[in-house]
């Protein structure tokens, strides 16, 4: 038993070592995005991206401080250092990955077009998106697909926040709107508001915009910051406290 515990005083002295770059850090959060990240009725952040960062912080033993950051500033406040790590339901991708370094994927979600359920569009497409008015999420992936693909034939409408373009849906004001899958799930499909379906396929293709699954994002020279974090998703997984969240905020 004694031989034991000194195994186990030995194995953190040397993470402590490991880790001694990695400090208390504030990371930076664009809400609502629910379920990924919004605020409760009392006006605290949860949401699975918050569970998920807020176990990972512990795993490493240091303290996190969420800043809730507007989409469109976010990667700049990174830079300018308002917080050290962006954790929002960010798609890992080629051109952000020119300006921060990213974690291994956290949550790989598709992308999916949500309509009213009485919509008469069945397959997205130049044709049957001709005039039609869709809503985004201003500097979204969603918003660069949905500029390139049918910027010239459709009205394209951009968002500050999710749930401005949620509300735009629900007053009638858009024919379609184009979303991370989850977040169409629960805020669409989910919502008592109005009446709603998916329509076409869940997109995931090409991968210069729908990328690699969501990551953390980093500063490109905080490598050790990012390499704890790693460490503590990997962990996460094995001892099934991931698949705890993971079920509380997706379970069918
Ligand atoms: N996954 C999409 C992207 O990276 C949208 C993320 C928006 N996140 C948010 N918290 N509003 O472009």
């Amino acid at each position: 038993n004694k031989l034991l515990s000194i195994g186990v005083l030995g194995a953190s002295m040397i993470a402590g070592v490991a880790n001694a770059e990695v400090r208390d850090i504030r990371i930076g959060v664009d809400v609502p995005y629910e379920p990924m990240e919004y605020r409760t009725a009392d006006g605290e952040l949860t949401g699975f991206d918050i569970e998920l960062g807020n176990a990972m912080c512990e795993e490493i033993g240091i303290e996190c401080e969420w800043v809730v950051q507007g989409w469109d500033g976010i990667i700049p406040g990174l830079m300018a250092r308002k917080y050290d790590a962006i954790m929002s339901s960010m798609t890992i991708n080629d051109k952000r990955r020119e300006q921060v370094l990213f974690s291994d994927p956290y949550f790989t979600p598709p992308s999916a077009w949500f309509a009213p359920a009485d919509s008469e569009i069945t397959t997205p497409d130049e044709t049957t998106l001709e005039d039609m008015s869709i809503g985004v999420q201003r500097g979204t992936l969603q918003d660069n697909y949905v500029t390139d693909m049918y910027g010239d034939v459709a009205d394209v409408n951009r968002y500050a926040t999710a749930d401005d373009m949620v509300l735009d849906m629900d007053s009638g004001r858009l024919d379609i709107v184009f979303l991370d899958f989850p977040v169409g799930k629960s805020t669409l499909l989910d919502s008592e508001a109005g009446d709603y379906k998916t329509v076409g396929e869940q997109i995931t293709e090409p991968k210069q915009y729908f990328g690699d699954g969501f990551g953390i994002a980093f500063r490109k020279r905080d490598e050790a910051l990012a390499e704890a974090f790693n460490e503590a998703l990997a962990t996460l997984k094995e001892n099934g406290t991931y698949a705890e969240i993971e079920a509380k905020y997706f379970n069918e």
